[in-house]
């Protein structure tokens, strides 16, 4: 898939007839840079991130580091009361369209916006990211803004009357992890189109390179916006790199609707410094590069899962309204074991650490070259599954042989969520139990070994008081899933949490309501689709339970022939990780491997040597081995 990189580096194609300027192909290689959420959550201030940039432009831009992002609520007031979810701290124009905080961002005072910062990042041969929210602000919709009419410089006007923030906010589609802050819009009236055009050709207008388009993905799925913004940015002049988040549940099927529109998407939820946020993205990892997803076509070049900023170094905490205060909880194994997936895996590389307390570990591990030329010129990246371990058995110090395979997982099934494109979706038959009740069951045939057959209870229809009843008309033949019948405890496909099947048994359910998030319709193909985010509900069956122990294995090439071979000990006990040579050639398109005598070096230990038949390595827990091998 990514081996036409090479061959293509200059990319023509065909763009509106306004612009047919011949352009670079877009993120040819994973993106790389810098974004400031991990260190700051929300808080940071142009004197921070400037004095951030300038660090970033001298000592990481030379390997490869080039954008600087500035993470979410950029447009919030910091004053007493002010927080990640606040509702009326924003600072927006005439249009409803958030602007820079100038309390915290100076030189945005006068309508100049992120101009001035834009300009300044330039100068330092950086390139210039912010994130933004799904829609508009609840803000916004509340002062019931005109919308901008970009075209004409002027208000929206339409069948002889103004257009107004109420006639396009869909409220009930409120973001479902920041309910007070931002909204969808409807994408499917011109003027919730021409709001949308305002925001992101403003954001060119001052300059922007990367926007990175937050509550649109994942369990908050809004295709129409995604698809809209997309085609703004199409057909801009200036270059904008398209990024989508979060990544919640997010499958190889529903990435597959969007990733031709994009340059990155996360396909799990935030990443911190904890071990079982790393292990999470092993198993969603393996399935993305599986299904062909590492540097397939996207938005004008190509598109990369992405597995989140790398939060090493000198951090914050998640929802914080505090600066970098402390340091990362990962061991030094742990955190090579999170580089080393996110460079094989060829993830966008954007570090979350202040980089004004960068300290020598952490910087010699981010710019490391091997891991950093994986990253952006490896091919046929996969994970490899002929791989063996040995532990030292607790009791008896001797070495004990386990095998793994896929088989040997654990087998569970969880609730989750996916596109409904997806047929696995389709499992979902009415039961009748008596004239007045019924129940939504998983199809037997599909189960595994779940303990008992999945059912929910249809709800019978709850009464929506006056303000309610305007959102009745778009829930007719809609139902509510409940726990067990009698009580008033619903199915919600909130993705502030990922259901698993323990949670099924009673978490996943909250009060029931007229909220999105709770709707669902059932489809005569068997699918049920949830109305918040237009994802259908599905068994996923969870294999691994890495998190417990197990050894895992990636396999790449390199651009001058050379194989790329990690190992990785999830567990907590001392393995001994072996893989043949022979089997290289089960996956890797080199011919010739069998009998092949391969040299190599483990660049964690420096070690060296040759082999034609096994290569072996003693692993401690949390800890990986990346060998670089030359076969002939
Ligand atoms: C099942 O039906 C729904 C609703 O008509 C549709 O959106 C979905 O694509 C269908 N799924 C499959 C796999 O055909």
């Amino acid at each position: 898939m990514s081996m036409n990189i090479f061959f293509l580096g200059f990319f023509f194609f065909v763009t509106p007839s306004f612009c047919r300027v011949p352009q670079l192909e877009r993120a040819s290689t994973p993106p790389r840079g810098w974004n400031s959420y991990d260190s700051f959550c929300w808080t940071i201030s142009e004197e921070e991130f400037l004095q951030s940039a300038e660090i970033i432009s001298n000592r990481l831009k030379p390997h490869g580091y080039e954008y600087v992002v500035v993470d979410y609520l950029w447009y919030r007031s910091k004053v007493e009361g002010s927080y990640v979810d606040a509702e009326g701290f924003d600072v927006i124009d005439e249009w409803g369209r958030p602007i820079p905080d100038p309390g915290r961002w100076p030189s945005s005072i006068g309508g100049k916006g992120f101009s001035e910062v834009a300009k300044k990042v330039h100068s330092m041969g950086l390139k210039f990211g912010i994130h933004v929210m799904r829609g508009i602000s609840l803000q916004a919709f509340n002062a019931n803004t005109p919308i901008l009419d970009t075209a004409k410089g002027s208000a929206y006007e339409e069948s002889g009357r103004q257009w107004r923030a109420k006639d396009i906010g869909l409220k009930e589609r409120a973001c479902a992890w920041m309910s007070h802050g931002f909204m969808s819009v409807n994408t499917n009236v011109e003027a919730g189109r021409a709001f949308l055009r305002s925001l992101y050709l403003q954001y060119a207008e001052w300059g922007v390179d990367f926007v990175k388009n937050d509550c649109v993905f994942g369990d908050d799925l809004d295709v129409a916006e995604i698809s809209f913004v997309s085609e703004v940015l199409r057909n801009l002049d200036r270059p904008i790199l398209y990024s989508l988040s979060p990544g919640t549940s997010v499958t190889p099927a529903m990435a597959k609707e969007v990733s031709g529109l994009v340059n990155m998407y996360r396909i799990t939820g935030d990443d911190w410094d904890t071990w079982k946020d790393v292990v999470s993205h092993f198993d969603v990892t393996r399935d993305f590069s599986a299904s062909k997803m590492i540097g397939a076509k996207g938005l004008l070049g190509r598109s990369w899962p992405d597995l989140d900023m790398l939060p090493l170094g000198w951090l914050t905490d998640p929802g914080s309204n505090e600066g970098p205060h402390r340091a990362c909880n990962l061991t030094p194994n742990e955190q090579r074991t999170q580089m080393t997936l996110w460079a094989i895996a060829k993830s966008p590389l954007m570090f979350g650490g202040d980089v004004r307390k960068l300290d020598d570990t952490t910087y010699n591990l981010i710019t490391n070259p091997t891991l950093l030329e994986i990253n952006s010129f490896s091919s046929n990246n996969m994970e490899f599954s002929y791989i063996t371990g040995r532990k030292r058995s607790r009791c008896k110090n001797k070495l004990v042989s386990q095998h793994l395979t896929e088989g040997g997982m654990l087998d569970k099934q969880a609730l989750g969520l996916t596109t409904c494109k997806d047929p696995k979706a389709n499992g979902w038959s009415i039961k009748a139990l008596d004239q007045d009740l019924e129940q939504i069951c998983w199809n037997e045939k599909l189960r595994s070994k779940f303990a008992e057959t999945p059912c929910l209870y249809k709800g019978k229809r709850l009464l929506a008081s006056g303000e309610e009843n305007i959102y009745m008309q778009q829930y007719q033949g809609t139902l509510h899933l409940l726990a067990s019948d009698g009580m008033e405890l619903c199915l919600d496909a909130s993705p502030r949490r990922r259901l698993t099947s323990k949670e099924y048994g009673g978490g996943s359910f909250s009060p029931c309501k007229w909220d999105a998030n709770q709707i669902w319709k059932w489809n005569a193909n068997g699918s049920l689709t949830n109305s918040y985010s237009g994802l259908c509900a599905t068994m996923n069956s969870l294999k691994a339970d890495a998190g417990s122990g197990g050894i895992r294995s990636w396999i790449a090439t390199g651009r001058k022939g050379e194989i790329y071979l990690a190992f990785f000990n999830l567990g907590t006990e001392k393995t001994v990780v072996s893989a043949n040579v022979a089997d290289f050639g089960k996956v890797l398109p080199q011919k010739n491997l069998m009998g092949a005598s391969c040299k190599y070096h483990e660049i964690w230990s420096g070690k060296l040597g040759e082999t034609k038949k096994v290569l072996s390595i003693e692993l401690e827990m949390h800890s990986p081995a990346l060998f670089v091998l030359l076969c002939h």
